[in-house]
Parts: C-alpha cells; structure tokens; sequence
C-alpha cells in the first residue's frame, strides 16, 4: 500500500473519533507514554485497526492514537512509536508525523528517552533537542518525494524552533524547572552503543544518543511543522559509568522522573503551542 493511502486511512479514523479541533501532536517514547492518560474525553484508535499501519512492540510501548483534550485544546498522542530497528522502512516512519500535519496540526512535542552523552548530565535530566545529527545512515525522505508535504531538497537548518526554544526555556526558568539544551545523536539500535562510539558521539557534539526521533523531526520540517523535541536522560550512556545498560533502566527512570516530565509536558501544551 503506498504510504499516502495508509496515511489517509489514519486520517479518516482519526477524524470520525472527533480531531475537527486539534491542534497539538505528541509523539511519547519509551516509559513516557503514560502522559496520555491525563487528557479529558480520551478516545483511542489502535495503530493495527489502521489499514496498513506498523505496530510497534517495543516495551513500554504502547501502539495508539490517544486523542483529547487539556487545557481547552484538542491533543493528538501518538502513543508509542516505531522505531527503524524494528524493520520497518524508512518512508513509514514518517506516516505518524504526517497523518498529524493531515488533520491540520502544525505544533508537534515529540519524546524521547535517551542516553547521556554529556557528563555533565544525569539519569532524570529533562533535555531540550537544540538539533540533531542523523547517524543512522539513512534518511527518511529517500525514495519518492512526496512534493503534498514539501520540497525534495527541504531545509535543515531550525528543525526544532528556534524561538518556541527561546521562549520554552523562558517558561521552564520561570516555574523551576530544570531544562538543559543539547544535540541529540541518533544510532539505529537496537543494540546500545559501545564506550567508544559514545566518545565519538562526544567528540562529535552530541549531548545525548538514542535510537528514534529524528526520522520523525526529518518528516515534520519537511512539512513545515514547528517541533519540539524533549529527551528524557534515563541513564548515562556506555561508558560513562562503570555499569551496564538495559531496557528496564530505562523505563525504571523514565517512571521515577514521570512528575517532572508530565510539568514541562503541560507548559508546553498550555502556554508555549
Ligand atoms: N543509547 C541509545 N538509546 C537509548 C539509551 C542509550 O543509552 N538510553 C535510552 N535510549
């Protein structure tokens, strides 16, 4: 099925549980997806009841739209996402961003839980994405462009809005909350990177590394949505303590730190979209 058929499909599902109004996406990663249960008048559309959508199963993933309203806006979660290592091509991992810009919405908070690059840094701090680099050796926009969502050669250059950044860290100074703001560098995964890729990923400028994110910020600026991107640092990354890494550390501090995450969520759904 070619991507656009399936992004309608979504489009037409997601409209009949009622999107007329919304005008924020959210994209929740490993362990934050609990932030969707918050939302007043919650209706649900299963990623598999979408004709030709991929499911992810990732734990602590779950596989949904969630959709509705806080702070009298309508929000569209994307509760769980998919991740290139799971298989999937490239172009699909862009269908979530763009079924979002369908039904008209142009302000998009995508998640992430992520390593520490920058020692500075500690298991629970919250990270501001101030850019990217794409290290996964590919590129979501290869193959076919789809000129309805924005040019072949789009520009990279204020992927994650440069004054929605300004004014988010404005705010989060105002109410207490403690926001760095960094590079995040993505691998493919699913392995975790060794000490020695994280110190390249270091000498490279990245403060933080994980495995998603970015294909999804690639297919938003190419349509012109205005992003922000949000790491949770759920642990340092190999080699920067002298331990290993798993799964369960990840979503074990994405819980612990879920009230602090759930504060800068709700500024940015209230008082920056
Ligand atoms: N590396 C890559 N992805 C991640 C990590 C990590 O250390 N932590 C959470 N996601």
């Amino acid at each position: 099925m070619r991507t656009e058929e399936i992004i309608q499909n979504a489009v037409e599902m997601l409209q009949k549980a009622g999107t007329q109004n919304a005008s924020i996406g959210m994209i929740l990663g490993s362990g934050l997806g609990e932030y969707a249960e918050s939302l007043q008048n919650k209706r649900f559309v299963n990623y598999a009841d979408i004709n030709g959508y991929p499911v992810s199963g990732v734990a602590g993933h779950k596989s949904r739209f969630v959709i509705g309203e806080k702070f009298g806006k309508t929000i569209v979660i994307m509760q769980g996402r998919f991740h290139f290592y799971e298989g999937y091509p490239q172009e699909l991992l862009t269908i979530g961003v763009r079924t979002m810009k369908r039904l008209g919405i142009e302000n998009l908070l995508i998640t992430n839980a992520a390593g520490g690059v920058n020692t500075a840094y500690h298991a629970g701090t919250l990270m501001l994405i101030g850019d990217h680099i794409n290290f996964s050796g590919t590129n979501p926009l290869i193959g076919r462009n789809l000129d309805s969502f924005g040019p072949r050669f789009p520009d990279m250059s204020n992927v994650y809005d440069k004054s929605l950044r300004t004014k988010l860290k404005t705010l989060a100074a105002r109410d207490g909350i403690d926001l760095e703001e960094g590079v995040y560098l993505m691998m493919t995964g699913p392995s975790y990177e060794t000490p020695a890729e994280i110190r390249m990923a270091r000498a490279l400028g990245a403060d933080a590394v994980g495995m998603s994110t970015v294909p999804e910020a690639i297919a938003a600026a190419h349509c012109g949505m205005k992003v922000i991107g949000i790491s949770l640092i759920t642990n340092m990354a190999a080699g920067v303590l002298d331990q290993p890494l798993s799964h369960a550390e990840v979503t074990e501090t994405a819980n612990r730190s879920a009230e602090n995450f759930t504060k800068l969520v709700d500024l940015i759904a209230s008082e920056l979209f």
